[in-house]
């Protein structure tokens, strides 16, 4: 089984991250993505964990379709759209396997992109195109190399697990393990790339790379996380991709 099958539920179980409420951070990506549109529209999210950004889009005014692999984390979404007076549609399947019906004016899909081999990147990138309506947009993170790189080493403690950033320079792959006490260590490795690298991706996918928007960067020395910083800093940028 390929790792990404277990390695998110297992985080879930370990620190409860994907059933928190909405944060601002997802609001504010609704309406930038709803300002780029230029109007709400249909939204297909992939791995939409919890949901928190698939509701805030809905709350924009998309009509949304959440996608995600995890058991319960459709559950969860329909029960956080109920909270906040709104509907979510949602998807309980495999990004590479599912039909989500469609087409879609925006394709989104936010930390988590490089799971696989280059080979798995473009199949779902082919997939992506094939979702989008004419004028339709992808908005994806991307992982950078250089943050990534840099931040390797970098451990987090706390009483339950220990958290360990690594990076695998040949492959170009963030590592982020976690060891439960007493557990068997778990591992998410994500292919980084630059944007030029995106660019030799994309050929043959049926999208282009339209715009970089660069992200922020958590700084480990001080504890504190810049939302918005230069491209030559950031640990992700949204790549804008539109039909080539
Ligand atoms: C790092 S999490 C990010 C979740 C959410 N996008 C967020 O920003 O909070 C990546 C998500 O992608 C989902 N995922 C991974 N592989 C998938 C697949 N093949 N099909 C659907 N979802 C998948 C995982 O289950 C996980 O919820």
């Amino acid at each position: 089984m390929h790792w990404s099958h277990s390695f998110y539920e297992r985080q879930n179980a370990l620190i409860d991250c994907y059933h928190a409420p909405i944060h601002p951070v997802h609001t504010a990506l609704a309406a930038r993505v709803t300002g780029h549109r230029g109007q709400p529209g249909t939204l297909l999210e992939l791995g939409a964990g919890g949901g928190q950004f698939a509701v805030a889009a809905a709350l924009a005014g998309h009509d949304v379709t959440a996608l995600e692999l995890m058991t319960g984390a459709g559950e969860h979404t329909r029960r956080l759209a109920a909270q906040h007076g709104t509907t979510v549609r949602t998807l309980t399947a495999d990004f590479y396997t599912a039909d989500p019906g469609g087409p879609f004016n925006a394709v989104c899909y936010w930390d988590g992109f490089g799971i696989g081999e280059d080979d798995e990147q473009r199949h779902l990138l082919s997939r992506v195109a094939g979702w989008l309506a004419a004028g339709g947009t992808a908005y994806v993170d991307v992982y950078t190399p250089w943050y990534w790189a840099h931040h390797a080493g970098f451990t987090r403690r706390t009483e339950r697990y220990t958290q360990t950033y690594g990076f695998d320079a040949d492959g170009c792959r963030m590592l982020d393990t976690y060891a439960p006490s007493g557990e068997e260590p778990f591992t998410q490795s994500l292919r980084c790339y630059s944007p030029a690298d995106l660019r030799l991706l994309l050929p043959g996918t049926g999208l282009s790379l339209a715009e970089v928007w660069p992200g922020g960067a958590y700084d480990p020395r001080a504890g504190v996380y810049h939302p918005e910083v230069p491209l030559g800093e950031c640990m992700m940028y949204v790549a804008v991709l539109e039909p080539a």
